[in-house]
């Protein structure tokens, strides 16, 4: 019963996470080529500081908006969600 349990937490559970993975390797890429020039390879440097694990709100506004020096970036809902979770990833570590 326990295995079986176990099998099926496992079935369940596998699937999201490697989705998990995807999206966030899919956002470290556009993170590379559209972020980390000003945020660096942390996403904790430049004028800002720290921007991991910052809501996806919060970072939609900022690449619709372009506060300050940040440019407006034409990014869409999937492509900020992705980035989103690149950086959720980065500050766990
Ligand atoms: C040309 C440099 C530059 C680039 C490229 C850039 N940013 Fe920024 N970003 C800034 C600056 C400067 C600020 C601070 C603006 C201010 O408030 O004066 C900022 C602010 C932010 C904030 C707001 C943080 C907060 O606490 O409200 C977020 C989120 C953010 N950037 C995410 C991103 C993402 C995601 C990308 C890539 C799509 C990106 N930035 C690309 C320079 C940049």
């Amino acid at each position: 019963m326990r295995r079986l349990l176990a099998t099926l937490i496992l079935a369940i559970a596998a699937p999201a996470a490697a989705q998990g993975a995807d999206i966030a390797a899919r956002g470290a890429a556009l993170y590379a080529d559209n972020c980390l020039e000003c945020h660096g390879p942390t996403a904790t440097e430049g004028e800002v500081g720290d921007i991991r694990g910052l809501s996806l709100g919060t970072v939609t506004g900022a690449v619709r908006s372009g506060p300050g020096m940040m440019p407006v970036f034409a990014l869409g809902e999937d492509e900020i969600r992705a980035i989103v979770a690149y950086l959720g990833r980065l500050r766990s570590g």
